[in-house]
């Protein structure tokens, strides 16, 4: 039988939401905590260098208060390097960053800068952080990532989803093969294989089904959803579908 599938829950819109009135709520470790009782398997937060979302402070309120693995996002900045040193999370996925994009857009250049990305991730594997790298599902990406030594890659799944959503559906089929190889290529090279980005209620059954795959990382959709339904049940409908991809329920 198929493998269950991780769900790490990514809370940075909680801090947007929050950010948005200079307020203390909606409390992003509030929503962590409900997010692990409602069976996620992790939580995802993304510290960006202007700090829009996740600030500081809430990262140390996540090391604390949560019972689940944190999977702390950043740029690969000296910066970031030091509060991951200093923090010890569970795992660090490694992340492009511009300041004027609006989400995450494209994977890594670990191909392109693989010299000072080894350099970068080496303190934090002797640290025994995870070290993911979130890459598009190119060959080169994958192998460059393997040959630093990285323990993870989280492939994009950001270009399937919106050829998903505009109902460009033979686009769609086609990421979705290249993220099957892509997932299949890593898996060979000895890399734990994660998905994220832009995935929804109607885009992840095909993605929670490429076998390779161990965690799934998704963000928004479920801050968005949980307005109508409530973060848990909201989580837990994410969860049924992942498993059902899977023939697990
Ligand atoms: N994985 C990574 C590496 C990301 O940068 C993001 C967005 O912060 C996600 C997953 C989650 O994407 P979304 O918020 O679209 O579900």
């Amino acid at each position: 039988m198929a493998a269950r599938l991780r769900l790490g829950v990514n809370i940075d819109h909680v801090a947007t939401v929050r950010n948005a009135r200079g307020t203390a709520w909606p409390d992003p470790l509030r929503a962590a905590l409900l997010a692990e009782a409602a069976g996620a398997d992790g939580i995802t937060a993304h510290l960006r260098e202007d700090r829009r979302h996740i600030r500081d402070d809430d990262i140390d309120a996540l090391m604390a208060g949560i019972g689940i693995p944190l999977n702390f996002e950043c740029a690969a900045t000296d910066e970031m390097q030091a509060i991951a040193l200093k923090q010890q999370p569970h795992a660090i996925c490694l992340v492009p960053e511009k300041r004027e994009e609006r989400t995450t857009e494209g994977g890594l250049d670990v191909a392109g800068d693989e010299a000072r990305l080894a350099r970068f991730i080496a303190p934090l594997r002797e640290a025994g952080i995870r070290v993911s790298m979130f890459i598009g599902h190119e060959a080169r990406q994958i192998e460059a990532s393997a040959r630093i030594g990285a323990a993870v890659v989280e492939l994009h799944t950001g270009l399937y989803s919106e050829l998903h959503a505009e109902g460009r559906s033979d686009e769609a089929e086609a990421e979705l093969a290249a993220l099957r190889r892509g997932a299949a290529l890593a898996h060979s090279l000895g890399l734990e294989v994660h998905g994220g980005h832009g995935l929804t209620y109607d885009n992840v059954e095909p993605v929670a089904a490429i076998p390779q795959l161990v965690e799934l990382n998704i963000g928004h959709f479920l801050i968005g959803e949980a307005i109508y339904r409530g973060l848990g049940p909201t989580i837990e409908e994410m969860r049924r579908r992942m498993d059902a991809a899977r023939g697990l329920v």
